[in-house]
Order: structure tokens, then C-alpha cells, then sequence
């Protein structure tokens, strides 16, 4: 079991989380999958998350990211194991499910994908306040030009009675993110949000990430197949490997002393810049 803590009250527990799929059914499935056992998606996953704290989840492709962050969601049912959000376990019964959901926030890869392209961004952007009856159809334009403001999509640009096809894919994420962040979450799971993303606009994204989560106290799940990136904005590192996470600390010491095999063979693959840059280089462009 690995086990980490962290100094702040946790917002969210993760304790001994394992998940299995069942070999798959059907003739062919049953047959191709005869002798196998059920796959080991996710072993053992313990880890705390503070208040406001950025986790940066890292691993190469397969390695069970995203199955953790559904998990952690309740959107992919545990094998075994707990995850406790603000001291409590997962809600199962609806209203504190709707609750739960409100305070709890995922944004994906591609936007393209996760925006309704028939709706225009200040529908897109406002459609959560109205589902929770937080303000009437008269506030669409004032609430959509405060949550895109926030998100750095000036208002006078006229976002607002666009498509989501009308921007580029920067634009797009900004409105990925105001749509998660409307209701003014405590978690936001951000599944590999930049990784689609021109190299030149990722930064960016990845300061809005940053400043929202501080200014909000919005605790972030940050994952990523890439260091460069998650060295970039997080706190603290797990290091993802086969289902399992093989190593967990703060930022600077993963990268200054990785223990771990696969740890040192991700970092062989980054770009060495030292920690002190790092933060010189967040500090000027913030
Ligand atoms: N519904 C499912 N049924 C069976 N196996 C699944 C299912 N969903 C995921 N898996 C398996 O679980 C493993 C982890 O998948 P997951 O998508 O969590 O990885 P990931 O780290 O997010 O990868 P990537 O970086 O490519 O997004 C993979 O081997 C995948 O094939
Ligand atoms: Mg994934």
C-alpha cells in the first residue's frame, strides 16, 4: 500500500483503491480472454489531497490515470477501497449525489469533444448555474460574461454568441474550464487538459489552472503522461506505473531525487530546467 499525507486538512482520502474489469463476455470475448484473470487496472492507491493543493498524476499510457480520476468521481464504481471527499464517504443517494457533483468538477483532453457544438458559449458556459435554478434566464449574459472574464476571454471580444467550431483550441479549453469552474468547485480533475494543445498556448492554460485553483481554494487533480507539464504547476507528483502509484512527494523532490526506476527514465525524457527557473519563469508571466 503506498501511503502519503499532507499537512493541510485533506479535501479528498483515497484509501486502498483497487479496481479490476471482468475478462470480457461474448463467444469471442470469453474465448480470446479463456485463463485470463481480471485486470489490475487500479492496486492499492492511497494518497490525501489538501485544500487548494495541485496533484499532478503522471504515468505513460494504460497506466490507470483516467480510470482514477472516474473513480474518484464515483462516475467508475471502485473494486475495493474508499474514497472520502470533505470527510465523507462517496454519496450514493441522488441529492447528496447532486450536491457531490456540484463540488466536484472533471475537464478532458479535447473540448472539442466535451462542448455541445450546437450551443452557443454563453449557453455552454451558464448552462450548470441554470440546472442548479442559481440564476434565471435574464442573467445568461451578465454570469457568462463574468465566468469567461475569469478565464481570460474578455467580454468586449464577443464570445459570447459564438459556436464552439468559431475558436481556436486554447479558447476552447478556457471555455472547458469556465463551464467546470461556474459553480465554483472544490475539486477539479483535469484529465491531460494541455496535452492536445499547441506547445506555444499550454503555458498559458496551465497559469490559469494555477491561479484559479489559488484564488478559489479549488483543489486540482493535474494528469499527465508528461513531467515537463506537471512540474510546471503542481505541488505534489504521484508517479503512476502499471496501476499502481510507485512514488508520491512534492515536486521538487520527485524531480530532484527520484527514487523510483520509471520515475528517472520519465524525467530522462524532459528537458532540464532547474527548479529556481521554473518558478522565475511562472512569476514573470503571471
Ligand atoms: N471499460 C474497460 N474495460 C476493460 N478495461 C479497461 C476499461 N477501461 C480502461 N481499461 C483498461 O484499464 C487500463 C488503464 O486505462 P486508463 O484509460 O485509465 O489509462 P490512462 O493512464 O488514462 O491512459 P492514457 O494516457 O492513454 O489516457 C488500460 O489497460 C485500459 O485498457
Ligand atoms: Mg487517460
Amino acid at each position: 500500500m503506498t501511503i502519503a499525507t499532507t499537512t493541510s486538512t485533506p479535501l479528498l482520502e483515497v484509501d486502498d483503491l483497487c479496481k479490476s474489469y471482468a475478462p470480457k463476455r461474448g463467444l469471442i470475448g470469453s474465448i480470446l480472454a479463456r485463463g485470463s484473470k481480471p485486470s489490475n487496472t487500479l492496486k492499492n492507491i492511497s494518497f490525501d489531497l489538501g485544500k487548494g493543493e495541485i496533484l499532478g498524476v503522471v504515468g505513460e499510457s494504460g497506466s490507470g490515470k483516467s480510470t482514477l480520476g472516474f473513480t474518484i468521481l464515483g462516475l467508475i464504481e471502485a473494486s475495493s477501497g474508499s474514497v472520502r471527499f470533505a470527510g465523507k464517504s462517496l454519496p450514493r443517494d441522488a441529492r447528496e449525489l447532486r450536491t457531490f457533483r456540484r463540488s466536484a468538477q472533471m475537464i478532458f483532453q479535447d473540448p472539442y469533444q466535451s462542448l455541445n457544438p450546437r450551443f452557443r458559449i454563453k449557453d455552454i458556459v451558464t448552462e450548470p448555474l441554470l440546472v442548479y435554478g442559481l440564476i434565471g434566464n435574464g442573467e445568461v449574459t451578465a454570469a457568462a460574461e463574468e465566468v469567461l472574464d475569469l478565464v481570460g476571454l474578455r467580454p468586449g471580444k464577443s464570445y459570447l454568441e459564438r459556436f464552439p467550431h468559431e475558436l481556436s483550441g486554447g479558447q476552447r479549453q478556457r471555455v472547458s474550464i469556465a463551464r467546470a469552474v461556474v459553480l465554483k468547485p472544490k475539486l477539479l480533475i483535469a484529465d491531460e487538459p494541455v496535452s492536445m494543445l499547441d506547445v506555444s498556448i499550454r503555458a498559458g492554460i496551465l497559469r490559469l489552472l494555477r491561479s484559479l485553483s489559488a484564488s478559489m481554494e479549488m483543489s486540482v487533480v493535474y494528469i499527465s503522461h508528461d513531467l515537463s507539464t506537471v512540474r510546471y504547476i503542481c505541488d505534489r507528483v504521484a508517479v503512476m506505473y502499471r496501476g499502481e502509484i510507485v512514488e508520491i512527494g512534492s515536486t521538487d523532490q520527485i524531480i530532484a531525487y527520484p527514487v523510483h526506476p520509471y520515475t528517472k527514465r520519465l524525467l530522462s525524457a524532459v528537458p532540464r530546467i532547474s527548479f529556481a527557473e521554473k518558478r522565475q519563469r511562472v512569476a514573470q508571466h503571471a
